[in-house]
């Protein structure tokens, strides 16, 4: 089997590691990887967002499944191209994807099939939104409705902070075009849940769902991050909420996509709240696995991921996956000084020499220099994942070595799945 994985981060590196995993033999690409997925296979020098060349390179690659990581390449349509290559493809079309590259369309969305979410409206008049902001209680949220890299939204816990923050997407253009349209909801209470389902554009497999920590420092302080840890499974989530999240959340956005002629096919992840009386509403969609939940999930798997995919991309009937009930998995992010705002590259990373057992590093910002020695090459730079029978053996390998890893300016949360530590 040969398979293509588009992009370059850690959310890459452990989907190419699990399907390493279910086949030895797998000739595996990346476009354009970095140097944890080049132990696994062949890296390709094609920018994730190339879509031309990267689908000239499935096709010279002869690849029988194409798996698409990051979504800026599905909101360019970079499914849809493989597709009319006649290629399989893991990843919804441009049309499917604006559930995350467009937040109003996602609450249009939400709203034509009554899938509980904040109240919200869209704007692109600052003196609507202003007058919009007068309105309503605080706090609010603001989002830009396009791609923002997980720099989009602002938790205003003020009127001021929010017409601030909708001045500045949309009269002073800080996140360019996508702030030129806002969505402004209300804030909603609760715990956070990260709910992955693969989906052929009707049914869906979940996979165990997990919980990221999105701000960077311990006690959830900080700014927003793309995200600092996660772990899973999640206690919170039982088989009763599972079960009311994809009936009330799931098959209903699905149904509606396909209503308006834009089944979606690939991986959808809710971002769920869920309230204190354990009811869930849908704080984001996104179009494609999470960074770093991913890496928290995967190793949960016994098998079936590859089959899964292949039938998402084919549109056929999914099979379940096999997930192993007795492991929990904590991934613990490395960032490199200065993330979120101007992370520093190139700090030499040394890795311990002996992986203890249980333990996967996977790559996300690194690369190695012409003399071979790795070095960071972005905000995140590696993912830790600890995974053991018991969530806190889990989480202490995790944190063992998150801190045995070694480069000049390493910053990481000690406090990874602190919730489910108190559960
Ligand atoms: P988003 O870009 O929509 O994922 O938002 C980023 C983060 O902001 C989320 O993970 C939440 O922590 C927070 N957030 C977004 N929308 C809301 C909301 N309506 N109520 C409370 N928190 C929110
Ligand atoms: N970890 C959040 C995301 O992938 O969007």
């Amino acid at each position: 089997m040969r398979v293509l994985v588009v992009g370059g981060g850690g959310r890459e590196h452990a989907l190419a590691w699990a399907i390493r995993r279910e086949i030895a033999e797998a000739v595996i690409h990346c476009a354009p990887g970095n140097p944890g997925t080049a132990e696994l296979g062949t890296n390709l020098a094609i920018p994730a967002d190339d879509i031309d060349r990267i689908t000239d390179a499935a096709d010279m690659l002869g690849a029988d499944l194409v798996v698409v990581g990051p979504e800026v390449p599905l909101a360019m349509g970079l499914a849809d191209r493989i597709r009319a290559e006649g290629r399989l493809v893991f990843g919804p079309s441009a049309a499917a994807a604006r559930i995350e590259s467009s937040k109003s369309f996602a609450k249009d969305v939400m709203r034509s099939a009554r899938v509980p979410t904040a109240a919200s409206a869209t704007f692109t008049s600052l003196a609507d939104a202003l007058d919009y902001i007068d309105r309503h209680a605080q706090p609010l949220v603001v989002k830009a409705s396009g791609l923002a890299a997980g720099k989009g939204a602002v938790v205003a816990g003020t009127r001021r902070e929010a017409a601030d923050a909708a001045r500045s997407m949309l009269e002073d253009a800080s996140l360019g075009a996508a702030g030129s349209e806002i969505v402004i909801e209300s804030f909603l209470e609760g715990e956070e849940l990260s709910l992955f389902a693969i989906t052929n554009g009707r049914d869906v497999t979940l996979l165990p769902a997990a919980q990221d920590h999105k701000r960077l420092l311990d006690g959830d302080q900080g700014p927003n991050t793309g995200g600092m840890g996660a772990y899973a499974p999640v206690s919170l989530a039982t088989s009763e909420l599972l079960a009311r999240a994809t009936s009330e959340v799931l098959l209903p956005t699905l149904e509606e996509l396909e209503r308006r002629g834009t089944p979606f096919r690939g991986l959808l992840y809710a971002g769920l709240m869920i309230d204190a009386a354990g009811a869930p509403s849908v704080v984001e969609f996104n179009c494609r696995f999470g960074d770093p939940e991913t890496q928290a999930v995967l190793p949960l798997l016994n098998g079936g991921l590859i089959d899964a995919l292949t039938a998402s991309a084919e549109g056929t009937a999914l099979p379940k996956l096999s997930v192993n009930p007795h492991l929990a998995a904590v991934t613990t992010v490395l960032a490199a000084r200065g993330y979120p705002d101007a992370p520093e590259k190139g700090a030499a990373i040394t890795l311990p020499g002996e992986m203890p057992e249980g333990v996967t590093i996977f790559h996300a910002g690194t690369k190695r220099d012409d003399a071979g020695v790795l070095r960071a090459n972005g905000g995140r730079v590696l993912a830790v994942t600890g995974v053991a029978t018991t969530f806190e053996e889990a989480r202490v390998r995790s944190a063992e070595v998150a801190e045995a890893v070694q480069f000049d300016g390493k910053q990481y949360r000690r406090d990874i799945g602190w919730r489910e530590a108190g559960r």
